[in-house]
């Protein structure tokens, strides 16, 4: 194994704030990161922001603010986050660093100069949100994105091409060299059928709009019109200017090629297609890797921001801890699947795995050995791994599995496989009933279970720690370790085992959540269901009285009312009203009618208005004016 080892998330948009679902790349990436830095590696995390094209100055125009000033308080958020989120990476790129405008200027320049572009004239739709063209037959609806569904705009101008077709052959004889090329498996065979299905030229530069990385000047002086490119070129070069390729920061380029990419699979497109064929054309080396993670969404609905219903990661971190959501989401779901996100999962899986299964178990160590043993055990080496020889074995070949898993970035099968250790813990306990066998005073058997049970969550721990830092390091607290890579190779490659452990006692990890600590959004979303006063004067309300009342003979419930609303002629009504009012009670009443109602037919009878009126448990009242009102006085 090599031991440099690069990865790297998208650069995310600063169109809008971090949500759930940026946070899930980044932390898979982390995790990514943590396990290599674990086996010992030379790791650089790459993360950052994308801060040119037309949706980011539309959004900054949105804002009433100049691009630059908006890009630099999103990008600063994303920053944040990231920190608040103790995110191990190495670098954030923005992609308005000046190093960055001199690594994409030199890299068009150079497939320019390789004859990979030419100047055309470019026709066709472009969706502003996915940043992305397309042909006439693959919008749907004749005008919308076949992506996104938003609609797309009809562009017509000066363009520059990169010779995307030239290069179909070659992308698909690199695909099918490399099988794990692209993760996982289903997208690999996804991607295969889009290059197979043919590949256009594809427009690197636009004219209609400034906020982008200009052309090199080589090229731009020969233009009348001014191109900026097109910024998922920009973008994807990132990649590439952050180990200083063709620019002035120090050379890193011995990290390349990159170990993974990790985007969602709405993008995937651009990384397995496009991006290799650049790098083809600039003569490097291909990604190792491309894992393509599916989509989250909220209570079975996609997030949106028109719904309202955007996950802040934040605040599901401030209410339930970091170890927690990234223990939820990193597990919920298998890798390149789609995950929905709700407190109830995330409290389930809180509940069920991490005080349960983990939490519990920990305890039961802390308190059998603080009871049995004042906190200090210990036992004959020899005979220990004659007892546990089984067990221990088992658990080593669990743990030694774990890389491959890893290397498949299945991290949900990841944590199901250190949870299946926890479970044949906790199975040992319930089996030996130590509590019994001290009783019995057998000692030694109970001392020896609970080495067992010490060397199980050591090991564990340290597998764990990629997944959840804090955690793991508080388990190995208790047994007076810290993190270091070296133990991996001690504990785990080694398989090393410890036969005298002093404990030291620690709080209960994960205590057991009763309720949704975060209130739900739906409900703020219905008090803010607010209408204008515009709206409201379009409602006619008025004061009318009831001159007669007739029983409809098929109904339980309805009546015939006469109602004088001030008006030549009366009104006919039927309302709902017969179990809660007799006849009598309501001839010459006073009540208050929706006037503007559209007349409709009841029971085959006309009803040309409704009498307001409240109900509760007790029943229904009507409404009516505190004192007598003239009849059609306006209510507002
Ligand atoms: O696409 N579920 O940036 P972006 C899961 N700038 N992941 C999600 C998600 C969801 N609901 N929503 C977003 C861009 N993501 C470009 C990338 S890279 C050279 C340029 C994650 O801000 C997921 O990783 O739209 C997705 O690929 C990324 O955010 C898109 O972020
Ligand atoms: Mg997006």
């Amino acid at each position: 194994m090599s031991s440099k080892f690069y990865i790297t998330t998208p650069i995310y948009y600063v169109n809008d704030i971090p949500h759930i679902g940026h946070a899930y790349t980044t932390i898979i990436v982390d995790v990514l990161a943590r396990f290599h830095h674990l086996l010992g590696q030379e790791v650089f995390f790459l993360t950052g922001t994308d801060e040119h094209g037309q949706k980011i100055e539309q959004a900054a125009t949105k804002k009433g603010k100049n691009p630059k000033e908006y890009v630099d308080e999103i990008s600063k958020s994303f920053k944040d986050i990231w920190e608040n989120f103790e995110i191990s990476y190495d670098k954030f790129i923005r992609t308005t660093d000046s190093y960055h405008l001199q690594t994409a200027q030199k890299a068009f320049l150079k497939m320019y100069q390789r004859g990979d572009i030419y100047k055309g004239e470019y026709e066709g739709n472009y969706c502003i949100s996915c940043e992305a063209f397309f042909t006439k037959s693959q919008l749907i609806e004749e005008k919308k994105c076949p992506d996104c569904k938003k609609e797309t705009t009809l562009v017509k101008e000066e363009s520059y091409f990169f010779k995307l077709s030239a290069y179909q052959d070659r992308l698909l004889e690199f695909y099918k060299q490399h099988n794990d090329f692209i993760l996982p498996k289903s997208r690999y065979n996804e991607v295969i059928k889009f290059v197979e299905a043919g590949l256009e030229d594809l427009s690197i530069t636009r004219t209609s709009f400034d906020w982008g990385i200009k052309l090199p000047s080589e090229i731009a002086s020969k233009d009348s019109k001014k191109h900026v490119m097109y910024v998922w070129l920009d973008a994807l070069i990132n990649y590439l200017s952050a180990l200083g390729y063709q620019n002035t920061l120090n050379n890193k380029m011995d990290f390349w090629p990159v170990n993974y990419h990790i985007v969602g699979k709405d993008i995937l497109r651009f990384h397995a297609v496009y991006w290799p064929a650049f790098l083809m054309s600039l003569e490097l080396p291909l990604p190792q890797h491309i894992a393509a993670h599916g989509w989250w969404t909220r209570d079975g609905q996609k997030m949106s921001k028109s719904v309202g219903n955007v996950v802040n990661p934040q605040e599901v971190v401030n209410a339930y801890g970091l170890d927690c959501f990234r223990y939820f989401i990193l597990r919920e779901v298998p890798f390149g699947q789609d995950g929905d996100f709700s407190q109830r999962a995330l409290i389930e899986r809180i509940n069920s795995d991490l005080s349960n299964d983990l939490g519990n178990l920990l305890n039961r160590l802390l308190g059998m050995s603080a009871k049995y043993f004042n906190n200090h055990l210990k036992v004959d080496i020899q005979a220990f791994r004659t007892h546990y020889k089984e067990e221990l074995e088992s658990i080593h070949r669990t743990l030694m599995g774990l890389e491959t898993l890893m290397q498949k970035v299945q991290i949900n099968r990841y944590l199901e496989e250190i949870w299946k250790i926890f479970a044949l813990a906790n199975g040992m306990i319930a089996k030996k009933e130590p509590w019994r066998l001290a009783k019995e005073d057998k000692m030694q058997e109970v001392a020896e279970l609970l080495v067992f049970i010490a060397n199980l969550l050591i090991k564990s721990a340290i597998c764990l720690s990629p997944c959840m830092p804090k955690t793991a390091e508080e388990i190995l607290s208790v047994f007076n370790l810290s993190l270091k890579s070296k133990y991996y190779l001690e504990f785990i490659r080694d398989n090393q085992i410890v036969s005298e452990v002093v404990l030291m006692p620690i709080s209960a990890l994960f205590p057991k959540i009763e309720a949704p600590l975060l209130e739900e959004k739906q409900k703020e979303e219905k008090t803010q269901n607010f209408i204008t006063k515009e709206e409201f004067s379009k409602i006619e309300i008025k004061v009318g009285t009831i001159m007669g009342v007739e029983v409809m003979p098929k109904s339980e419930k309805l009546l015939k009312l006469q109602v004088d609303l001030g008006e030549e002629r009366e009104r006919q009504i039927i309302a709902g009203i017969k179990p809660y009012y007799s006849a009598q009670e309501l001839v010459g009443r006073q009540v208050c009618v929706l006037a503007n109602l559209k007349p409709a037919k009841l029971m085959g009878e006309l009803s040309e208005g409704m009498i307001l009126a409240v109900k509760d448990e007790e029943g229904l009242s009507l409404i009516q004016p505190q004192m007598i009102k003239k009849n059609g006085s306006p209510i507002s």
